[in-house]
């Protein structure tokens, strides 16, 4: 199998991509992303947002930790990246296991808490307005759900 990679040229373009993912994505499923800081990470969560019809502003959570939107599925938006180097459990299970989707930005951060099954984002800058983003999905459910959105 090749790298599952997809270009995009604009922040609309990355929301547009997370917004197609979103609608294929189930209850209990998780997402990581790691990037730099400024990579997009909250850009992509923000279109996963309206692919689950939520009409609310996401912002990024970095003081918060988690931020639930109710969408036609809930939606858990995590940034960890305070949690570097700390082994405080938050809650997780409730997060990785639940009725929502969870989407955590540093995820690198909570390794050790991480559910085995899930579609792993890298977001990398190449200029101003175009990023590489690669897929890595972990299990039969994110082999399809990344085949779909890529082929
Ligand atoms: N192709 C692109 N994809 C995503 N974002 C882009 C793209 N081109 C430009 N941008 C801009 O890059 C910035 C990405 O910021 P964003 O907050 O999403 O990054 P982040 O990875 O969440 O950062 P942090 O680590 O601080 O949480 C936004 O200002 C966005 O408009
Ligand atoms: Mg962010």
């Amino acid at each position: 199998m090749g790298k599952n990679i997809i270009e995009t040229y604009s922040a609309e373009d990355t929301k547009s991509l997370a917004e197609k993912l979103a609608t294929i994505l189930k209850p209990g499923d998780v997402l990581t992303l790691e990037g730099d800081l400024g990579a997009g990470k909250t850009t992509f969560t923000k279109g996963i947002a309206t692919g689950l019809g939520i009409n609310r502003t996401l912002s990024s959570p970095t003081f918060t930790i988690v931020k639930e939107y109710e969408g036609t599925i809930p939606l858990y938006h995590m940034d960890v990246y305070r949690l570097e180097g700390s082994d405080e459990d938050i809650g997780f299970d409730e997060y990785f296991h639940g009725d929502g989707i969870a989407v955590v930005e540093w995820a690198q951060f909570i390794e050790d808490y991480l559910p085995p099954e899930r579609l792993n984002i890298s977001i990398k800058y190449l200029d101003e307005e175009s990023r590489v983003i690669e897929f890595e999905p972990v299990g039969e459910h994110f082999q399809k759900v990344v085949k779909a959105i890529i082929g």
